[in-house]
Formats: C-alpha cells, structure tokens, sequence
C-alpha cells in the first residue's frame, strides 16, 4: 500500500510538469541515413558530455546544466552509476536521476544517460560494493599468468544478470518519471568497454567459450550481408575459405585477431543482454560508445596493448550488429585521427552519433564536417565545463546550428548537404554538394581577422540556390549538370533564421562578395543565402 502510495505521488510529481505525452524517441532510416525522432519530429543532438563524476551530486551539477542551457547546448549526457544506483543488493535509490531530470527541464534541456554499469573505460570501477567485493559470485578477467584484474568477466551469467537486473529496475524507473514528458532521449549501455593488456580474458570460462563453434548469429550474418560487411573482416574471413561452421581459429585464422572478434562477440552478447532487459522495461534507442583513438590501424600483436580488445572498433562493428541487436547504434569517442571516424560508423545500418569528442576549436570544425557530411545525429565534446574558453566559442557554433537545424533535418540523407573545416594545412577543399561542386578557400577580409579553424554547413536549397553558414570562408561554385560553364551570383543575402523564418539582413555586393563569382563569410557566423546563374 505504502509502494502504491509513493508511485502515485512521484507519477503525479513528475507528470505536472508535461501538459501531454509525447511518443517516445526512436531512430527512423530515411534514404541514406538514420534520423533520431523526437516528439514526432527529427533531432538533433547540440550536446556536451559532462565529466563523469559531475552528476554524482545534485548541488554539483545543477550550475552546470544551466550553463550548458545558456552555452546553446540542447541536450547533457550525464552517466548514471550503478554503485549509488543499488547501494545494496536490490535495495535501488534514483533520487539522483530524478534530480538530474528535473534539472534538465529546469533549463530546459534534454538528457542522454550514461549507465555506468560493469564497465567505464574496460575496468569495473563503478559496479557496488557487494559486487566488487564477492569474486567468487561475480568472477573477473584473469591474465595468461592466472592474475586477476579490476574487470568483471564478460563469461560470467552471475554478472550480467546482476548488471542486467539493475538496468530494467532503472529503465522501469525511468519510463515511471519520464514516460510522459521524455526528457531522456537515448541510453549508453556501459562505457568503452574492451580488454586489456592482453586480446582477451585468460579465466577458464574464456577458454572453454574459445573452444567452442562460432555462434551461427554470426555466421548467418556473414552471409546474409556479405557485400556490406567491413572490407577488413570480409577479407578476413574469405581468406580461411568463408567458413559458415568451425572455431574461432578455424574460421579466422590464428594471432591476436581472433581474440579481438571472440572478444568482441562476449562484449556485444553481454551488452545486448543488458540492453534487451532495460528495453523491455522502457524501449528508449541504445548505444554503445568506442574508443578508437588509440586504434593506430590496429597494429598485429598490440590488440589490448594499443586499444581494448572488444569494443566495437571500425574493423568489428559487423560482429557487434549480430551478437547485440538489442544495441541501436555503435558510436566512435573521437579525440584525434577525426577525418576516417564518421565515415566509418555512418553506414548503411549504422546512424553516427558521437558521444565523446575532443575539446579544443579544431572539433568545431568536425562538428560541421560530422553533420554537414555524415547527417550525424548528435555531437558531444567531453567535459566542456573544465573549459570554458572552448565552451564559449562550442556555444556561439551551436546558437548558429541550431538555428537551422530543420533545414539540415530536412536535407539528411538527400545529398543536398555538405561540411568542412580549413585549417593551415588545409586553407583549401572542394567539395561536391547536390549539383555544383563548392571551391573553399580561407578567406582573407580587411575588415576582420581570420579564425585559426574557418568552417561552413553548405545546403542546396533549390536549382541553384544554397544557404551557406559558417566563418571564415570563400565559396566558389563549379557546376556540374550540363548547361552553361561559368558561374555568377544573381543575388547575395545575409540574414538569421528566426523560429524557421528567414529574417534578411544585408544585400550583399561589392567588396562582400568575391568579386560577383563567390561568396566570402567574414567575421564571426554568418548565414547566407545564394542564388546562382550560369552564362558563356
Ligand atoms: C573516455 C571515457 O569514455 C570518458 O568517460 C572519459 O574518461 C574520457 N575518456 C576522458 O578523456
């Protein structure tokens, strides 16, 4: 009666502040690519991670939120950790989670939550006290020389029931307060998890499993999607006769490769299985998150040693999409090597968000490059609150993002839409969006000093028509349909969008523009309009 009680009045508490449910967020494929739909519509994710202790305490993280809210930022990823979550073995405490939701809406803010379950960065930091310290219930990884680490082992059903059990009782909790008003978009399940020093778990569960035939989920799914699996493991398996029956070294040869795709099989069960029961409670889009910065071309002999073995890297998303279908998205945490990642993780199957990102300017320019080209649906530089300088400059790029994001919600997956970023030693790329090939440069104003990282989100919006929003930079347009060769520009304006409306600003001629055959976006963002005509 009391339980029933309590319900009722957090149902209530939590449903005042919505005036009607909206339906809950889901990924909808669309042409070429996935878009994440909220409240009916596309979103797109302007976000920030915060470090992963801030949301550990209330009166720590509500400043923060509001300044996200006032820095443009329309969404915070914040982890949830299964330690403070079950103190005890099913005894649950969510008062930080309902602290954390009703201080996004305060600012007005959407959340994307992180469960920091059995594994933050591949070690098990954050699992409770009765879980670390019962190792004979909840056994770990061992290396070849029988030590044991600080990882729970992916071969253990002790553990993942456990992991399993307390994310459905939060995910039940989390549709009990916000199954109306859907503050809370999407879910990570785990954080970068993988192996390490060594390719894979040495405990006697593991090398029984390594015994074992590959699980036909697998070897369906080779076959199935032959011609879009990752050229690396086609090869990979092509190479040892394409196998459909066998061990993991029948079918893949021997060395640490093999490792890393048993590895990544026992990762993407284990997640899966934590995912499907946190579905089944409240079925809110899953992720899981990569770090692939370390990945250095995954070099032979070093995996576990330069990366963690299993995580879902570029070269093993196919093994992931058959051992965890319950996981929506595999996303790349990128903090260096940028220009290959979205390619990478945007596919045919595969919508690209990314969670984690670095935090220096150069990442502006990735944000534009990541959206512009790859219809990426979020972005999230990691822990803008210990840098407010990059802060600043992230939220002036998402006020103008923002600001557009329905037009470039509309142009995903169209090719009508592209993105750059220039830098010393790039001052200039050409890029083919829609029906004109676009010739960037730096540009060089004597009315204001150049960015170090001039960037630009160019959308075909009609024949011959774009709207072009960034700084610091020229555009030249080359055509590319039959017709006339030489390109000039019947008109140039400057302006705002406002609520989805063009306000106009400035007729632009003369000095700003590059003299009648390109545009120059000098000074802070801009946004511009074009029209086009073609002559002889
Ligand atoms: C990657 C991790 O996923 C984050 O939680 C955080 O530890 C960052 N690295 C720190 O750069």
């Amino acid at each position: 009666m009391k339980r029933i009680g309590s319900t009722i009045l957090i149902l209530s508490i939590f449903s005042l502040h919505c005036l009607s449910q909206s339906a809950i967020p889901f990924l909808k494929r669309r042409d070429t690519t996935t878009q994440l739909i909220v409240d009916g519509k596309p979103f797109l994710i302007l976000g920030g991670e915060l470090h992963n202790s801030s949301s550990s305490n209330l009166n720590y993280v509500k400043p923060l939120l509001a300044q996200f809210a006032a820095e443009h930022l329309n969404t915070a990823l914040a982890s949830v950790c299964w330690d403070m979550v079950e103190p005890r073995e099913g005894k649950f405490d969510f008062s930080l989670v309902d602290g954390l939701i009703k201080a996004a809406r305060a600012n007005h803010l959407r959340l994307v939550l992180l469960w920091f379950g059995s594994w933050k960065n591949g070690v098990s930091t954050y699992v409770p006290e009765w879980v670390k310290t019962n190792q004979q219930r909840f056994p770990r990884v061992q290396r070849k020389n029988g030590q044991s680490l600080d990882m729970l082992s992916t071969f253990s059903q002790a553990n993942v029931d456990a992991d399993a059990k307390a994310f459905a009782a939060f995910m039940a909790h989390l549709r009990l307060v916000d199954g109306v008003a859907r503050t809370v978009l999407m879910i990570q399940v785990e954080n970068e998890v993988g192996n390490s020093p060594e390719s894979r778990d040495h405990s006697a569960m593991a090398d029984n499993a390594l015994k074992m035939q590959v699980p036909t989920d697998l070897t369906d799914l080779l076959v199935k999607y032959k011609a879009e699996l990752v050229p690396w493991l086609r090869e990979k398996w092509e190479a040892g006769g394409s196998k459909t029956s066998g061990t993991w070294e029948d079918i893949f040869g021997t060395g640490d490769d093999p490792d890393e795709l048993f590895m990544s099989w026992s990762y993407a069960r284990y997640c899966g299985q934590v995912a499907k029961a946190g579905k089944a409670k409240y079925a809110l889009p899953m992720y899981v998150n990569t770090a692939v910065s370390t990945w250095q071309k995954a070099a032979p002999n070093k995996v576990g040693v330069y990366y963690p073995s299993g995580g879902a890297m570029p070269r093993t998303l196919d093994i992931w999409r058959a051992g965890a279908p319950a996981i929506d998205i595999l996303a790349p945490d990128i903090y260096n090597f940028f220009d290959e990642r979205p390619a990478e993780y945007h596919t045919a199957w595969n919508a690209l968000f990314i969670p984690e990102m670095g935090r220096d300017e150069s990442y502006i320019g990735r944000i534009f490059y990541s959206i512009g080209q790859y219809d990426a649906i979020g972005v999230a530089p990691f822990g803008i609150e210990s840098v407010p300088k990059f802060a600043e400059a992230l939220g002036k790029s998402y006020e103008l993002l923002a600001s557009i994001a329905p037009i470039i919600l509309a142009n995903q997956g169209n090719g009508t839409m592209g993105g750059i970023w220039l830098d010393k030693d790039h001052p200039k790329k050409k890029l083919r969006v829609g029906s004109y090939t676009l010739n960037l440069g730096t540009s060089r104003s004597y009315s204001s000093t150049t960015p170090e990282y001039p960037v630009g989100i160019f959308i075909q919006t009609g024949p011959d028509e774009y709207l072009v929003a960034g700084r610091g930079i020229t555009v030249g347009f080359t055509p590319e349909t039959p017709g006339d060769p030489i390109v000039g520009l019947v008109s140039v304006e400057e302006g705002k969008m406002v609520n989805g409306h063009w306000i106009a600003g400035r007729r632009l001629n003369g000095d700003e523009i590059l003299s009648g055959h390109g545009l120059r976006l000098d000074g802070d963002y801009t946004i511009q309009k074009v029209k086009l005509y073609r002559y002889h």
